[in-house]
């Protein structure tokens, strides 16, 4: 019997998918996934039997399409919602490139990179929060990234994306101490997965030693064991993969 729920989001992610992996041995667990990319992949998640799996198909993360997805979320929501898991980040695509000097920065792909990044993930807590709040415990994990942490950058480079997860840490830090007004029993953990095998990291990986590449599965097991011995301690915290705390 399903006693409590978990929402991804940006479900696509490589990394999400090893998750809902992992997540569906439970049977205790109901999985609501939402992603633009709906494909065969995600449909083989779904058990037909018992249907712990649903999903919520987006055209796109505008705030439109959001209020969309919340609208049929609501419609899943007679078992309490205990996980939410934001997923989305985009580091390069057809038309943008990580910068590696200041020349090659550009209105548009910074625009894109902190709207995907930073805006979307606040987004989505903004139009969660009657679930998050009424819950009785929620814990919250959104994808960031150790280059977002201001204090640990040495090597330079990667403009937008580096700032993206930096304005994305500082808002989540923000959202922590308004929620831990409204419910005590909330936490939110920005999170590092380390560099990890998916189409985000491809093009970057030659320089990587072997064992500090991660499989998603691994990041995934990791990532539910750090989840699982986090306290509500009314404030966000910013993890890697082995559970050690990043300074901002
Ligand atoms: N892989 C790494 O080495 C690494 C390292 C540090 C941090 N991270 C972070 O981990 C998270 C997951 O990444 P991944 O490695 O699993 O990459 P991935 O497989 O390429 O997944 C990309 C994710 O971004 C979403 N997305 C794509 N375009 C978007 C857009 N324009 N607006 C909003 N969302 C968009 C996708 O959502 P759909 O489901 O809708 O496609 C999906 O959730 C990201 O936040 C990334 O920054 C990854």
């Amino acid at each position: 019997m399903i006693t409590q729920q978990v929402l991804i989001i940006g479900a696509n992610s490589d990394i999400a998918k090893a998750l809902v992996l992992q997540l569906r041995e439970n049977k205790t667990i109901g999985l609501i996934l939402i992603s633009r990319d709906v494909n065969a992949d995600d449909l083989l998640y779904r058990n037909k039997k018992n249907n712990r799996v649903n999903i919520i198909s987006v055209n796109d993360y505008l705030s439109q399409s959001i209020e969309h997805a919340i609208e049929e979320l609501a419609t899943y929501d007679h078992v309490p919602i205990t996980r939410i898991f934001i997923c989305n980040g985009i580091l390069h695509n057809q038309s943008i490139q990580p910068e590696k000097r200041i020349e090659a920065l550009t209105v548009e792909s910074f625009s894109e990179v902190m709207i995907s990044n930073a805006l979307t993930p606040m987004l989505w807590i903004q139009h969660l929060m009657p679930t998050i709040t009424n819950n009785s415990s929620c814990k919250i994990i959104v994808f960031s990234a150790r280059v977002g942490s201001i204090s640990d950058n040495r090597l330079g480079g990667w403009y937008s994306y580096r700032a993206s997860k930096a304005a994305l840490n500082m808002m989540l830090k923000t959202a922590a101490i308004e929620i831990a007004r409204r419910n005590k029993n909330v936490k939110i953990i920005a999170f590092h997965p380390g560099t990890t095998d998916t189409p985000l990291s491809k093009p970057f990986q030659k320089n990587v030693p072997e064992n500090k590449l991660f499989t998603c599965e691994f990041v995934a097991k990791q990532l539910l064991t750090i989840v699982e011995n986090t306290s509500y301690d009314q404030r966000a915290s910013y993890l890697d993969w082995q559970g050690k705390s990043i300074n901002w």
